[in-house]
């Protein structure tokens, strides 16, 4: 049963296979990441570090093989979604929780009309607002001008970027308490991406909703973030609120992961790609996971992987997976 002090989301340890034959290869390795009611996560990490693997196993929306759950749990409004009945899960997806994706016209079904798509999202977890005056709502919503032609529009009418406001207003159709926004702006280009973004967080402030937005681009963060998660290799390595997180880098992936991004106005030559690349799922290496690209490794980096422990600098406590972030 959930309290007013329950986390809307809380992720536990959880420990996710992908099963390929007989070799189970580990691509979820202890992760933990907590979203409270009305707040905004951003989860990020290079390519195959897990966060769409972590998103979409908040409503198991991994098949079944190859992925395979093996320790941990996912508590949503403080039920485990591992252990809920197909029914309840059917209720909780789209329901309590929805998602935008990166390619909005993979989503969409290019031979109905995108009203209809509001609507049949809405019949299915609104029923008594299945109508064309909230699909008109619902499309003024997320800044879609002349709604009411627009509602008799097929996708491929639409600009990519319109295309994603029908994807949002899609999800925003059942009043989720969670939208999960897998890089929802990285199809776009760099105008529209950022009117993406203002269009999230101005839906956050209207509606309430809690936000995951994930992305490889720390840049956006400092735009719509309350908090960070930096997720490495399967395993979260840092964690904080957003604006000591981009003051004050303290894992050194992180700091690597800041080095890597334009900002607006930085000398662009000055910038550095992190060296070496992500290892694969099977080939994570013993010890520390960042230690073979670590500037600050030593030798006892490659014996143990260190825990994600509470860290304390100046006035404020922080999450951090390594023993020397003070080094
Ligand atoms: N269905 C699957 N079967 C086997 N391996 C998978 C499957 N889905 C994802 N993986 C692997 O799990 C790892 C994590 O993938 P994931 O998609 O979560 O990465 P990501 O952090 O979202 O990366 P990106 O930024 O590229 O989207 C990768 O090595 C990926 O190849
Ligand atoms: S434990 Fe060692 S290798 Fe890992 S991040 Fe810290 S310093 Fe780098
Ligand atoms: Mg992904």
């Amino acid at each position: 049963m959930s309290t007013d002090t329950t986390p809307l989301l809380a992720i536990r340890d959880l420990r996710l296979d992908f099963v390929n034959g007989d070799r189970p290869l580990r691509a979820l390795d202890g992760v933990s990441l907590t979203v409270h009611a009305g707040e905004t996560v951003c989860l990020v990490g290079e390519s195959g570090s897990g966060k769409s693997v972590t998103a979409l196993s908040i409503t198991r929306l991994l098949p079944s093989p190859p992925a395979r759950v093996v320790g941990g749990s996912i508590l949503l409004q403080g039920r485990d979604v591992l252990q809920m009945a197909p029914r309840e899960l059917r209720s909780v997806r789209g329901g309590i929780v929805s998602y935008v994706f990166q390619d909005p016209s993979a989503s969409l079904n290019p031979v109905i009309r995108i009203g209809k798509q509001i609507l049949e999202t809405l019949e299915l977890h609104r029923p008594d607002a299945a109508n064309d005056a909230e699909v008109v709502q619902l499309l003024k919503l997320v800044g879609i001008p002349a709604p009411e032609s627009r509602a008799r529009d097929y996708a491929h009418q639409l600009s990519g970027g319109m295309q994603q406001r029908v994807m949002i207003a899609m999800a925003l159709a059942s009043r989720p308490k969670l939208l999960v926004a897998d890089e929802p702006t990285t199809a776009l280009d760099v105008t529209i991406q950022a009117q993406i973004l203002d269009l999230l967080r101005d839906l956050k402030q209207r509606t309430g909703m809690a936000i995951l937005l994930i992305t490889h681009n720390l840049g956006l963060v400092s735009e719509i973030a309350d908090r960070v998660a930096v997720m490495y290799a399967g395993q979260i390595v840092e964690e904080a609120p957003a604006r000591e997180l981009l003051a004050r880098p303290l894992h050194p992936y992180t700091r690597a992961l800041m080095d890597s991004v334009p900002e607006l106005g930085r000398d662009v030559t000055r910038l550095k790609a992190i060296a070496g690349n992500v290892p694969q799922l099977g080939a994570w290496p013993t010890g520390c996971r960042f230690h073979p690209r670590c500037p600050k490794a030593i030798a006892a980096c490659a014996q143990h992987n260190p825990e994600l422990s509470l860290v304390e600098p100046a006035g404020s406590s922080r999450l951090v997976r390594c023993p020397y972030w003070n080094s």
